[in-house]
């Protein structure tokens, strides 16, 4: 089996164990896509993560040769060609379920970081610009009590109400099917207009790309916030940078981009604006559960059972 980056430590112990060798994965040496499309023939199994783009080209080597699974140490799958991957017979499982709580804390930090406008104050005071305790500055808006709207409504979604809840915030949700579920809004556009904060919480497909466009920016309560920790381009970013810069959205926190790791210098610039580097799931003990979940799908899968985990196109 190859692995395409370093994993945490004893993460891939089922398959030593069960006699796979396992190649790569060897700190600060990660495999470049030239690498990547050179070796995949030779190995059973892959384990990658989300910057691997594993589309047709890297599945067709694959399955010229011996690839037969591709475990991902991420639960989204928009880097992998499930199409591609289908048709070729080569099984695709990914690692949803173990990193809900840690990305839903971290979407509710963007949440409370935006809202108060708390990125910016930190800037003002590490800069030295701050002049002391003021009455009418840096004023943020409200959590408590502020309605949050959920865009998808899974695991990582529920997870997020649960802490709104919390918050004593009033929570709506919108999802493709009806859920159920008290604060289901049938339709994006009705749920736009009735809340302070939007949250993103779906999967990054053709159907989602730029799910939130211009239309929709400006369909938002003037002064809405916008958290995205999904993926980046369920955003159109130069419609959210402008609606940053006319103030029509009073704030936005960020943890996913449209071009990762590149971020567009205007968003950059963009006025109350809490930008983290994708780190939704990292903490120590959910990345190891991830490369676990990676690693036990491909075992599965090189030992003929069914995996767990099978990635669905969704
Ligand atoms: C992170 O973004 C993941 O898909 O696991």
């Amino acid at each position: 089996m190859l692995v395409t980056a370093a994993l945490p430590d004893g993460a891939s112990s089922a398959l030593r164990a069960a006699g796979i060798e396992v190649v790569g994965g060897d700190p600060g040496r990660d495999l470049d896509a030239t690498a990547l499309l050179e070796a995949v023939a030779e190995f059973d199994g892959i384990v990658c993560q989300l910057r691997d783009t594993i589309d047709e080209q890297v599945l067709g080597a694959g399955a010229a040769g011996r690839l037969r699974v591709v475990g991902t140490v991420s639960v989204g799958v928009d880097h992998i060609d499930l199409v591609a991957a289908a048709r070729l017979g080569v099984e695709v499982c990914h690692t949803p379920g173990v990193l809900d709580e840690s990305t839903a804390d971290l979407a509710f930090l963007l949440v409370l970081g935006a809202s108060r406008l708390a990125w910016d104050a930190e800037l003002e005071l590490r800069q030295g610009r701050w002049g002391g305790w003021e009455l009418t500055h840096r004023l943020g808006h409200d959590v408590h009590g502020a309605v949050l709207g959920l865009v998808g409504f899974g695991r990582i979604g529920r997870a997020v109400a649960r802490r709104a809840y919390g918050f004593g915030m009033t929570v709506l949700h919108h999802a493709r099917r009806d859920t159920g579920v008290d604060g289901f809004v049938a339709r994006l556009d009705d749920l736009l207009g009735q809340v302070d904060v939007l949250s993103l919480h779906v999967p990054l497909t053709e159907a989602t790309r730029h799910l939130i466009g211009r239309r929709e920016l400006a369909l938002l309560k003037p002064g809405a916030v916008l958290v995205n920790t999904a993926r980046g381009p369920v955003v159109d970013e130069g419609a959210l940078v402008d609606a940053l810069e006319s103030g029509s959205l009073f704030a936005a926190g960020l943890d996913v981009y449209e071009r990762e790791p590149e971020i567009d210098p205007r968003l950059l610039a963009a006025p109350r604006t809490m930008l983290l580097p994708h780190i939704g799931s990292a903490t120590g003990p959910t990345r190891l559960r991830m490369a676990q979940l990676a690693c036990e799908g491909v075992l599965d899968v090189l030992s003929g059972r069914r995996p767990s985990h099978p990635a669905r196109r969704w």
